[in-house]
C-alpha cells in the first residue's frame, strides 16, 4: 500500500502527465521563465517565517522531522518560500528582473479527497525585482492561457487586493471591531483568527462564519493610495485584453506572505477544491527572510486537480514491434531493432512464442507496425512487414526497411 494520500502516477497516465509538464514548461519559456529545482526537503524555519504562524498548513500541515543531528526539517508544502530562500542564497541581483519557474512535488498533510492529496504536485512560477501591475496582468494572461492549452473551459478569474503593510492594519483593525459582535457565533478557528490573523476568517468555510463574513468591511475603503492604483491599472491590463475576471473584494489567501494582488482562477467541477491556480504578489517576503527588499509575485497550479479536468489528448509516436520466431532470426532482428531504436519507437518481443501470441501482445503494446522474420524471412533475406492498423501485410528486402519507416 501507498502512503495515504500519496499515489503512483502509472504508464498508462505518465504521458498526460508528461504533456502537462510540458506545455507547462513550454508556455513559461515563453512569456521568459526559466526552470529551478530547488531540494524537496528544507529547514522547518523558513516555512514558519515564510507562510506564517497561524496558518493552517505550519500549524497543522507540515511533514516535520528531525535529521541525525537534531535539525529540524520538513518536505516542502509550497514552492514560493523556497524559491525566495534560493533567490536570497544564490544573492540574485535586485537590479534585474528574474523569472524562475518549478514543477514538483509538495507535501501536506490534509484529508485526502477528490483533488486534494497529502502528496500533490505544483507548477509555479515567479517573478523578482518589479512592483508593475502589468506583470501580475502577464502572469494571470500566462495561467488562464496554459488551462486554456490543457483544454480546460469555463473557469473563473477571482481578483483581490489585500492591501499592504501601510494599509492592512487599517482594514485588520475594521474586520476585529466588526467581528468582535459576532465573537460567540464564530468557530473555535475564527476566534483563534480574530487574534492572529482576522482575515482568514474571510476565507473560512464554516456557514455561520462565512454569512457573518458578507458584511464584513471591504479593504477597498481602507487602501493606500499605492494599492488602490495598482489594483485599478490591473483590472484595465486585463481588461483591455478582454480577460474577463471577478474583482472580489472578500478573497483572501491561506498563506500570510501576500501583498496588494491575490488572484484564483477556480472551477466548479470539483467540488470545494475549486482552485487550480493561486498565487499573489509577495512584496516583503524577501526582506522578511534575510534578503534585500525586493518586489515579487507569482502563482501554483495544482496539477492532480488540472489532471483531472485536462482532456489533452494522447499523440504517441508509431511504435515497431519486432517479432523472431526462431532463435537464428531473433539474432539477426535483434541487429535491426538496435539500429532502429535510434531513430524510432521500438520494442523487441523478448517474451517470443508462436506469433499469434507474439501479434497479441503487440496489440497490447499499442504497436502499429511488426517487424517479422522466421526462418522462410532469414534465408531469403527478407521481412514480412504487418500494418496492425490497417490489417494488412507484405514482404520486402530487408534493405528496404529503411524506406518503409
Ligand atoms: P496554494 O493556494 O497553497 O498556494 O496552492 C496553489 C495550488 O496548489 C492550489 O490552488 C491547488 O490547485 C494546489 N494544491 C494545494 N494544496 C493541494 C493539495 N493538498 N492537493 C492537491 N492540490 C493542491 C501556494 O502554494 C503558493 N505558493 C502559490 C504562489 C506562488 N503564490 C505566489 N507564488
Amino acid at each position: 500500500m501507498s502512503v495515504k494520500g500519496m499515489a503512483d502516477i502509472l504508464p498508462e497516465e505518465s504521458w498526460k502527465w508528461e504533456k502537462i509538464r510540458s506545455l507547462f514548461l513550454e508556455n513559461a519559456r515563453r512569456f521568459g521563465y526559466k526552470l529551478i529545482e530547488t531540494p524537496i526537503v528544507e529547514y522547518a524555519d523558513l516555512f514558519i517565517r515564510g507562510i506564517g504562524d497561524g496558518t493552517d498548513i505550519v500549524d497543522k500541515q507540515m511533514y516535520l522531522f528531525n535529521d541525525k543531528k537534531g535539525k529540524r526539517l520538513v518536505l516542502r508544502p509550497e514552492g514560493t518560500a523556497s524559491a525566495v530562500r534560493s533567490f536570497i542564497e544564490h544573492k540574485c541581483s535586485s537590479e534585474l528582473l528574474h523569472k524562475w519557474c518549478y514543477f514538483g512535488p509538495m507535501y501536506r498533510y490534509e484529508r485526502p479527497q477528490k483533488g486534494r492529496m497529502r502528496q500533490f504536485h505544483q507548477a509555479g512560477i515567479e517573478a523578482f525585482g518589479v512592483d508593475d501591475p502589468a506583470l501580475d496582468a502577464e502572469q494571470i494572461i500566462l495561467a488562464y492561457g496554459l488551462i486554456r492549452s490543457l483544454g480546460i473551459e469555463s473557469v473563473k478569474i477571482l481578483l483581490n487586493s489585500i492591501g499592504c503593510s501601510a494599509c492592512r492594519p487599517g482594514w485588520q483593525n475594521a474586520l476585529v471591531d466588526y467581528f468582535r459582535e459576532y465573537h460567540q457565533e464564530l468557530c473555535d478557528n475564527c476566534k483563534r483568527r480574530l487574534d492572529i490573523n482576522p482575515l482568514r476568517i474571510l476565507d473560512c468555510k464554516v456557514q455561520r462564519c462565512s454569512e457573518i463574513a458578507k458584511d464584513a468591511p471591504s479593504g477597498r475603503d481602507h487602501f493606500c493610495s499605492s494599492c488602490s492604483t495598482h489594483h485599478n491599472k490591473l483590472k484595465k491590463y486585463l481588461s483591455n485584453i478582454n480577460i474577463a475576471f471577478e474583482d472580489d473584494p472578500m478573497l483572501v489567501r491561506g498563506l500570510d506572505y501576500y501583498t496588494k494582488t491575490v488572484f484564483e482562477i477556480t472551477t466548479d467541477k470539483l467540488g470545494s477544491q475549486s482552485a487550480l491556480v493561486a498565487g499573489g504578489r509577495y512584496n516583503n517576503l524577501v526582506k522578511s527572510l534575510g534578503g534585500k527588499d525586493n518586489p515579487a509575485t507569482g502563482w501554483a497550479m495544482g496539477i492532480e486537480r488540472i489532471f483531472l479536468l485536462s482532456d489533452i489528448e494522447h499523440t504517441s509516436e508509431k511504435t515497431v514491434y519486432f517479432i523472431a520466431l526462431d532463435k537464428p532470426s531473433k539474432i539477426v532482428l535483434f541487429k535491426l531493432f538496435a539500429s532502429t531504436a535510434k531513430k524510432r519507437s521500438c520494442l523487441f518481443d523478448y517474451k517470443g512464442g508462436s506469433i499469434k501470441s507474439q501479434l497479441r501482445r503487440a496489440n497490447v503494446a499499442g504497436a502499429q507496425i511488426c517487424v517479422i522474420m522466421g526462418e522462410n524471412e532469414r534465408v531469403t533475406g527478407t521481412l514480412l512487414i504487418k500494418d496492425m492498423k490497417e490489417k494488412k501485410q507484405k514482404l520486402i528486402k530487408i534493405d528496404e526497411f529503411g524506406e518503409i519507416l
